[in-house]
């Protein structure tokens, strides 16, 4: 969203006609419809669409008011783009969605680093000058900052992207000082944004200052993401979020643009609510993510896992789990990423829709950090159709699995694994979990007991008296249950 409104509003603010910014302004007003209907995925197909008139009004805006480039070349720009952008949305699968955020919002921030330099290079049509043909003071703090913020969104996604897609290692890759390099670099940055406004245009040196605060700040945003383990990732790619909205805000200023001060104003405050509520959900402090450092530990961060003892566990089949999901009152389903990996979803609406015919009181438990995006587990269920009043959140459920039959587990694990209440050494402690272990029995999910969850660590419920582990790729193990089940 940041990215279209930089492009549409790369154009000065200067004698913007009344109607133009009551324009803007409902533009804002529609993003802000947006974001309220996103927030439920009931309305979030609204909220979808309220996004899209909120653009198409500011771009229709900026291209009426603006003598910007001729519509030829307009309508080539947006259908060499319309198409790249439909292609993508609908090749990618829903597990790649976080690198492919982190990808897009690389874009924000280059487009925020070309802006600034647009209106560095051309103050005059930009409207920032003074009666001297200077550049404002405030301009140039405003073009400092959008430079550096955008430079640094830059730099930091294409890295998060790197490593959420698998082209770089997960781990954590620690530089010895990096706290003092870090705070270093983002000091120069700090000063040469300072020196910059208080020279004069043209004077010495100027040139060098604008390209010195964007290659540092390009610098900082690989510094700032390489120590961040794959764990905290996407927590990084919303922080990256909601820098590129501050960038955007940043450029909002210089170009008077109130469509653009409104919007990134709202990307950089979700982002940052959002990357508050993930670090809560994790129960990780945003400080320490980034610090960066979570996942140095073997097989974290989705990765292999150490050798583990052989405990004995219980396997059972389909027909054992349709037996006993039959005869069970009330059955709570737990999914989690291996779920979104076998896109064993509608396979599961069927199974919930089965056992209601049979009197069988079925519910869905979310973790908010199940899967590997937010909201993630919400969207495969809502894609399957399952109705959202039988759909809970970890607080309004956790409570239920004590007069629970089945805590049915499909594909999830870390959520679900106990020694985030009872290990103070594994990586997820602290972690808020579903209490599984209440239920009178559990069914789990998964394809082998040598895999593990994102943290790489052993579970407890494997090996519980009332845990059976249903070994397989989920999809054909519920499709088998429902088989069972007629
Ligand atoms: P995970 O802990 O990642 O566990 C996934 C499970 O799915 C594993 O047990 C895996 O075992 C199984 N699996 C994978 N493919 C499967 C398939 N085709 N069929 C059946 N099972 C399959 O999942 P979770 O419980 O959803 O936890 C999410 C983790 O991601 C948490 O640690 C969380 O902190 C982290 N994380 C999430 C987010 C967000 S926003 N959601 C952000 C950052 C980090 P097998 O390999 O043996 O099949």
């Amino acid at each position: 969203m940041s990215f279209s409104i930089l492009a549409a509003g790369a154009a000065h603010g200067g004698g913007t006609p009344a109607w133009a910014m009551l324009a803007y302004l409902v533009s804002g007003v529609f993003f802000i419809l947006a974001l309220r209907g996103l927030s439920s995925p009931a309305t979030s197909q609204a909220g979808n669409r309220n996004g899209m008139i909120g653009m198409g009004i500011a771009l229709i805006t900026t291209l009426v008011t603006h003598d910007l480039a001729n519509i030829f070349e307009i309508a080539a720009a947006l259908a060499i783009g319309g198409v790249i952008g439909v292609v993508i949305a609908r090749r990618i699968a829903m597990t790649a969605m976080p690198e492919l955020v982190a990808g897009f919002h690389s874009l924000v921030g280059l487009a925020a680093v070309v802006v600034g330099f647009g209106a560095w290079l051309d103050p005059q049509s930009f409207g920032i000058v003074d009666g001297a043909g200077q550049i404002l003071a405030v301009s140039r703090i405003e073009l400092g900052l959008g430079i550096a913020i955008g430079a640094i969104t830059f730099s930091g996604s294409v890295i998060a992207f790197l490593k959420l897609s698998g082209r770089m290692s997960g781990s954590p890759i620690m530089l010895p000082g990096r706290h003092v390099i870090n705070l270093g670099t983002l000091a120069a940055i700090l000063g040469l944004i300072a020196l910059y406004t208080i020279s004069p245009q043209g004077g010495a040196g100027e040139g060098w200052m604008v390209i010195a605060i964007a290659i540092l700040a390009f610098i900082i945003g690989f510094l700032l993401i390489i120590p961040i383990g794959g764990a905290d990732m996407p927590v990084v790619v919303s922080m990256l979020n909601s820098y590129s909205g501050w960038a955007a805000a940043a450029m909002g200023f210089t170009l008077g643009n109130s469509a653009m001060i409104i919007t990134g104003a709202l990307v950089g405050s979700s982002g940052a609510i959002l990357s508050y509520i993930m670090c809560r959900a994790m129960n990780r402090s945003f400080i320490s993510v980034i610090a960066g450092g979570f996942g140095a530990d073997a097989g974290a961060g989705g990765g292999g896992g150490g050798a583990r003892e052989q405990r004995p566990y219980k396997q059972g089949s389909a027909e054992d789990a349709a037996y006993m999901l039959e005869q069970a009152e009330k059955v709570i389903i737990i999914p989690g990423y291996g779920m979104a990996v076998a896109q064993a979803q509608h396979a599961l609406r069927e199974m919930g829709d089965k056992l209601k015919e049979k009197g069988v009181e079925v519910k869905y438990a979310i973790h908010p950090v199940a899967g590997r995006m937010p909201g993630h587990m919400n969207v495969l269920l809502a894609e399957a159709s399952v109705p959202y009043d039988e759909v809970f959140e970890l607080e309004d459920i956790n409570s239920e699995f004590a007069q629970c039959d089945v805590a049915f587990i499909i594909g999830a694990n870390d959520v679900v694994n106990p020694a985030a209440k009872t290990d103070k050494s594994s990586p997820i402690y602290g972690m808020p979990v579903f209490d599984v272990d209440k239920a009178k029995q559990v069914f789990f999910i998964k394809r082998s007991m040598g895999g593990v969850g994102y943290a790489g660590v052993d579970n407890d419920v494997f090996y519980m008296n009332q845990t059976v582990m249903l070994l397989a790729d989920a999809k054909k193990m519920v499709e088998e249950i429902v088989k069972s089940l007629d």
